[in-house]
């Protein structure tokens, strides 16, 4: 029986199966465990099934001498050292294809938010800001014949490029433009790429701006493919439509954050995946992960393959 730190409760079943057949100890805060918490419970686990908030470094690695195995309960990966996780022989898993329809719904949503200035608009509302119908108010963007640009063209760009066709959309994505063709031609730019060394700030104060001044940046990927004071400053002088995101660098952001005084903005709080049954799914996922390496086999889905030689 292997010891199993899961680092928050998830929903579904999954981690009842996961208990069924190991020792596990779960994170009961709504927070993530602090690090040095994180630090100490992994020292003495077997395995770890990680959220996207938990850091996940060679340090911590090098004080889990008996850690065989990682869930990560979610695609991307960032959080963890994936190099210095294969140089200690510890398979790494994610979970891939289960969220990329909801995430791309979200980014749809996000999309269609922006356009229509769908958060303003309801805060107005509620701000009992609203005097009456005008025929000048809230007015927003055609999304209908519009052009979106698409960065990072893998399962969700591709997700939301399907979904752009049911709106007569032209799509123009990274396969086959530059990114600067598409910064330059887009009404939307919508952001999928992983966060790597090249993505980190990939869209800095000289790619805002070449966007349109109508464009809005979509972003479900990784807060930090953006450079937050360049879209900032971008904002505040009006130099680009808005922006609406679900993910931003620093997360969450402070109350007091500029980004959120900004015009144009929506921000929620990083639930691309979070529908009930996308994540009962990737918590199904991620225990299959860690079920599979506790018995000496591969991860049905694996991060860094090279693990297995
Ligand atoms: C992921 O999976 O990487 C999302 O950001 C959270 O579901």
């Amino acid at each position: 029986m292997a010891s199993c730190f899961v680092t928050r409760a998830l929903t579904g079943g999954a981690v009842d199966r996961l208990a069924q057949a190991h020792e596990v100890d779960i994170w009961p805060d709504r927070t993530p465990p602090p690090a040095e918490e994180l630090r100490r419970r992994a020292a003495s686990a077997d395995a770890l099934l990680t959220m996207l908030t938990d850091r996940v470094d060679a340090a911590l690695l090098d004080g889990a001498p008996s850690l065989r195995a990682i869930a990560n309960y979610a695609v991307g990966t960032d959080n963890v050292d994936l190099q210095a996780a294969t140089a200690r022989g510890i398979p790494v898993g994610n979970t891939p294809d289960v969220l990329t329809e909801t995430t791309a719904d979200l980014a749809w949503a996000l999309l269609m938010a922006g356009a229509r200035r769908l958060g303003e608009a309801e805060r107005a509302v509620r701000a009992g800001e609203w005097p009456s119908w005008q025929p000048g108010a809230f007015l927003g963007t055609d999304v209908h014949g519009a052009t979106l640009g698409i960065v990072g063209y893998g399962r969700i760009g591709q997700a939301m490029a399907r979904r752009a066709s049911g709106f007569g959309m032209q799509v123009l994505h990274t396969r086959e433009k530059s990114l600067g063709e598409i910064l330059r031609r887009a009404d939307f730019v919508s952001l999928h790429t992983p966060l790597t060394p090249d993505t980190r700030g990939l869209i800095g104060a000289r790619e805002v701006a070449l966007m349109q001044p109508h464009a809005v940046l979509v972003n479900t990927a990784r807060g930090e493919v953006v450079d937050t004071a360049a879209l900032v400053d971008a904002l505040q002088a009006g130099r680009i439509g808005g922006a609406a995101l679900d993910v931003t660098d620093p997360e969450p952001l402070p109350a007091d954050h500029p980004l959120l005084s900004a015009a144009g903005v929506t921000v929620v709080p990083h639930i691309g995946s979070a529908s009930t049954r996308t994540r009962a799914a990737m918590a199904d996922m991620a225990v299959d992960n860690l079920l599979a390496a506790l018995a000496g086999e591969r991860m049905p889905h694996v991060a860094n393959p090279e693990v297995y030689g």
